[in-house]
């Protein structure tokens, strides 16, 4: 049997209140072609399922891998300890907040699990995603649609505006005040041993294919565009930047149109 990469698999009591989130997740599974688990289907086929449970107080979307089960789940959710953690301290001096601005309009042209997003719309900024693929962007519009039912998150998630899109598609007549890009690239396999969500995006999203994001970027942005990419990494498409934020963990190159 032809390997399917990522089937949804719906589990628990929808009748018992998950209904509403199951027909959601369901409706978003079919737009965007991630079919459901057939019974019986050989598990040895599944490389990933994308699971939600509503046998309890409904978590949402999760993400496992059945070609890494030690990986664990990987779900969105904007009310987690370390993003919340880094959403409240000093906001404002984080080098991620300082390359993009305050109180900007931001095309986050790559954007994952929404992670960086959160913190820029944390800050004041008035965010658009783009995520390419599919699995990625269920997860993400998963984890806004939890968020926005939160007192706590919802003033924030309301400046996000996730769209299921490829940027290299993606016309340049739109303009931004900032364009983020934090695209997957090449890491040699030790690297990619991180943190399960970059194993998880590296797996589903591939790496490669960076080339050109940066000229594109350029074009559709007012201000600035700014590149995350690991410290000692090289810069995109070898193009110096005006100047960098260099942290521990990444470093945001900063180019001015
Ligand atoms: C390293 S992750 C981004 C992580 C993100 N900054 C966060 O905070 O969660 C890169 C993501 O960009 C997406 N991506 C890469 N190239 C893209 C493109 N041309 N258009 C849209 N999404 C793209 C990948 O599918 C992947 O999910």
């Amino acid at each position: 049997m032809k390997k399917a990469r990522v089937l949804l698999a719906v589990e628990g009591a929808p009748e018992a209140g998950g209904a509403p989130a199951v027909d959601f997740v369901r409706a978003l599974a079919r737009e965007h072609g991630i079919p459901e688990l057939p019974a019986g289907y050989p598990p040895d086929a599944v490389e990933f399922l994308l699971r939600v449970n509503f046998t309890g107080p409904a978590e949402g979307l999760a993400m496992h891998s059945l070609r890494e089960p030690k990986t664990g789940p990987v779900r969105v959710d904007f009310a987690a300890g370390t993003i919340q953690q880094r959403a409240k301290d000093d906001l404002r001096g984080q080098h991620l907040v300082r390359a993009v601005g305050t109180g900007v309009e931001v095309l986050d042209a790559t954007a994952g699990l929404g992670r960086d997003a959160f913190l820029l719309a944390s800050a004041g900024n008035r965010l658009h995603l783009l995520e390419r693929e599919p699995a990625i962007y269920a997860l993400l519009t998963d984890g806004l649609r939890r968020a926005a039912v939160d007192p706590d998150l919802a003033s924030v998630v309301e400046r996000m505006r996730l769209h299921c899109a490829d940027f290299r598609d993606w016309s340049e007549a739109h303009r931004y005040d900032v364009v983020y890009l934090d695209p997957m690239f090449p890491r040699p396999e030790k690297r990619a041993r991180g943190k399960k969500e970059m194993v998880f995006l590296q797996q589903l999203a591939g790496e490669g294919e960076e080339s050109g994001l940066l000229a594109k970027a350029l074009k559709c942005a007012r201000a600035r565009v700014v590149v995350k990419r690991p410290p000692k990494e090289a810069c995109l498409d070898a193009a110096k930047p005006s100047f960098s934020y260099r942290g521990r963990v990444s470093r945001y190159d900063v180019y001015l149109p």
